[in-house]
């Protein structure tokens, strides 16, 4: 026998000694499901490149709010579709928009649902982009004003939390003083604040059909070669009066939530998107990987990484996971 007094294999011989030394722990608590709203009665639509996911109608939330509970997620972020489009997103303001009709139903018939809103313009303009256009460009002072609206009206309409997606500069002060001043101060805003320019976000834009009508929106979110520029994101909008901050995507980003993490005094959150989800659903379905398998390895490395919290397509079936012990 060789004298070995590390053997690393000694702690793994067991599922019960290898769940007692694991060192990553993951909570139902920690998960958040993005849902998808458009107008209209009993609409529940397939998003064609999400098989699984669909678009509904208000009317069908309760059916989706009851899978989630049983699963122990009781969180969730809402995108909506409008019924138009115009140059100003007048869809995601209006006290009347798909959000907060979906708020307003989830607070009343589903009040142990945590929200959160989405803050963004793309899906509302008429142009796609994440705000006010001046020229061909967005302009980041005049949009502020918007996503303040914005912020208001969903928290009126019963938001638990506002999540700004647009990437604009200087949107989470702007927000937080909006909220403060009608008397608002203890909504937390989520900033998306390292949201990288990133074709992950795919069939995301088909689901909330919200791909830019010209151009890209690299002069707004981060260029995918950077790192230390996702820190200085996340100390701004700290400063700025941030409660927790995101990470986006997820999986090709795991450094970058290492690295933001270890710099935060705030929660961090992960968001694994549209593609990710596309990616395994595809791989899983043509049997080239074992669906469940990678589901619950990407969602225990992306906590592993360093994120405390994880919004993702898959969060009911993590939930169950966590339940029947494959992870956590
Ligand atoms: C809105 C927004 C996007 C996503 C979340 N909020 C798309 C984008 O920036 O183009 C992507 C989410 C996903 O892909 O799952 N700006």
């Amino acid at each position: 026998m060789v004298e070995l007094l590390q053997r690393a294999r000694r702690l793994r011989g067991s599922e019960t000694l290898r769940r007692t030394v694991r060192e990553t722990r993951i909570s139902k608590d920690a998960l958040i499901y993005p849902v998808f709203v458009k107008p209209g009665k009993n609409i529940a639509e397939e998003i064609v490149p999400m098989p699984g996911q669909y678009r509904y109608s208000v009317d069908r939330l309760g059916a989706v709010f009851d899978r989630l509970l049983q699963a122990g997620v009781d969180k969730i972020l809402f995108f909506g579709l409008p019924e138009q489009k115009d140059a100003e997103g007048s869809g995601a303001w209006r006290e009347d928009g798909i959000v907060q009709q979906a708020l307003r139903w989830t607070k009343d018939a589903y009040p142990e649902i945590y929200c959160i809103g989405d803050l963004c313009m793309c899906e509302y303009t008429d142009h796609g982009h994440c705000g006010i256009l001046d020229g061909k460009t967005v302009d980041n002072d005049a949009t502020l004003d918007f996503l303040a609206k914005i912020a208001l009206s969903q928290v009126k309409a019963g938001a638990d939390m506002v999540a700004p997606s647009d990437m604009m500069d200087g949107r989470v002060i702007a927000i937080r003083r909006a909220l403060d001043a009608a008397g608002f101060s203890s909504a937390p805003i989520m900033s998306y604040a390292a949201k990288y320019s990133s074709s992950f976000y795919g069939p995301f834009r088909e689901a909330a059909d919200s791909a830019p009508t010209f151009g890209d929106r690299k002069s707004y979110q981060m260029d995918y070669h950077n790192a230390k520029e996702a820190v200085k994101e996340a100390l701004r909008d700290i400063e700025e009066g941030a409660d927790i901050i995101m990470v986006k995507p997820a999986l090709s980003y795991l450094d970058v939530i290492r690295r933001c993490a270890q710099v935060v005094n705030v929660p961090l959150a992960a968001y694994s998107v549209s593609g990710e989800y596309a990616m395994i659903k595809a791989a899983g379905s043509a049997g080239s990987i074992d669906e469940d398998a990678v589901i619950a390895e990407t969602a225990a490395s992306i906590f592993r990484a360093g994120a405390d919290i994880l919004i993702s397509y898959f969060a009911a079936e993590i939930g169950g996971f966590v339940d029947s012990g494959r992870i956590g």
